[in-house]
């Protein structure tokens, strides 16, 4: 329960903290630094994977205004929040606001969905990082089609049901995992627009409420400062 109380200094314990910028880190690390579908970005992708499960087991498990029973997803109390914000009043609130929390569990959920089609493209991380996952599939693809058709000019009027058979089952892989791209694709980019909307949120509720928002989350710097 999100509790109402003057002067309850905001605190985020230390795995809270790691696991935001950690994340963070893993999001921008993927978003402009490794190559997309490369051995470092799915290596960076497992490493955002094992943070959101550490955080998401440290809301089972973790002190109170890091659990999940401390920001419960409710729309009728985001709703009471936005009618607070109307009327000017400042409630202290120990974990995150009633709207700051759906938009966890919103980034949570599209983090899972990235997580989970990211792995379902690229299976078990590479031995060797630095071999590029999406390169040498797409080469291997571009090498079975140049195979296929000089295999079709060859042996047309002999196609045999088995190369029929193969042809069929290559075309349905293939647009399955165009599907998964698909989805990852689509699931980063409304990430982004969710990490616009927290950013815009938290100097907004920063500027409101005169609270250290950003400090609380910054390692240290709330030691003294509410
Ligand atoms: C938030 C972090 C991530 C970001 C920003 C990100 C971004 C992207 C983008 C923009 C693409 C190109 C999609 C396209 O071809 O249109 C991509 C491809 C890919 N990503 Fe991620 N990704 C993230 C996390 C992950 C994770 C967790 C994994 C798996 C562990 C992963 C595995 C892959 C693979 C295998 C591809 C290549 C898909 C293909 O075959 O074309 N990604 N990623
Ligand atoms: C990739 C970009 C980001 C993502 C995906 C992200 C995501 C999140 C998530 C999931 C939480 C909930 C934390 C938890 O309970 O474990 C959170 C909280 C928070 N984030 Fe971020 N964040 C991002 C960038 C930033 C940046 C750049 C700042 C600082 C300017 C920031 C400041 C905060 C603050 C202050 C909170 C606590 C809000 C509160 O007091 O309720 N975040 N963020």
């Amino acid at each position: 329960m999100a509790q109402q109380i003057d002067n309850i200094p905001r605190r985020w314990d230390p795995i809270v903290k790691l696991t935001h910028w950690g994340i963070v880190a893993a999001i921008i690390g993927n978003a402009l630094v490794t190559e997309e579908g490369s051995g470092w970005h799915i290596w960076v992708g497992y490493s955002l994977a094992a943070l959101l499960a550490l955080r998401l087991l440290w809301g089972l498990i973790g002190p109170s205004e890091a659990r999940f029973s401390a920001f419960p997803p409710s729309p009728s109390r985001a709703l009471m929040h936005i009618s607070e914000i109307r009327r000017g009043e400042v409630a202290r609130h120990k974990s995150h606001n009633p709207l700051g929390a759906l938009m966890v569990y919103a980034i949570w959920a599209m983090l899972g969905i990235i997580i989970a089609s990211g792995i379902a493209l690229s299976g078990p991380p590479p031995a060797d990082p630095s071999a590029n996952h999406a390169q040498h599939e797409g080469e291997a693809q571009l090498a079975g089609t140049i195979a296929l058709g000089e295999h079709r000019e060859v042996e047309r009027d002999d196609e045999t049901t088995e190369d029929r058979a193969h042809e069929i089952a290559g075309e349905a892989d293939e647009g399955e995992e165009n599907i998964l791209v698909e989805v990852h694709e689509v699931a980063v980019n409304l990430l982004y627009l969710l990490i616009a909307l927290h950013l815009a949120g938290v100097v907004f509720e920063t500027h409101r409420s005169g609270r250290e928002t950003i400090a609380a989350m910054i390692p240290r710097w709330n030691r003294t400062r509410p």
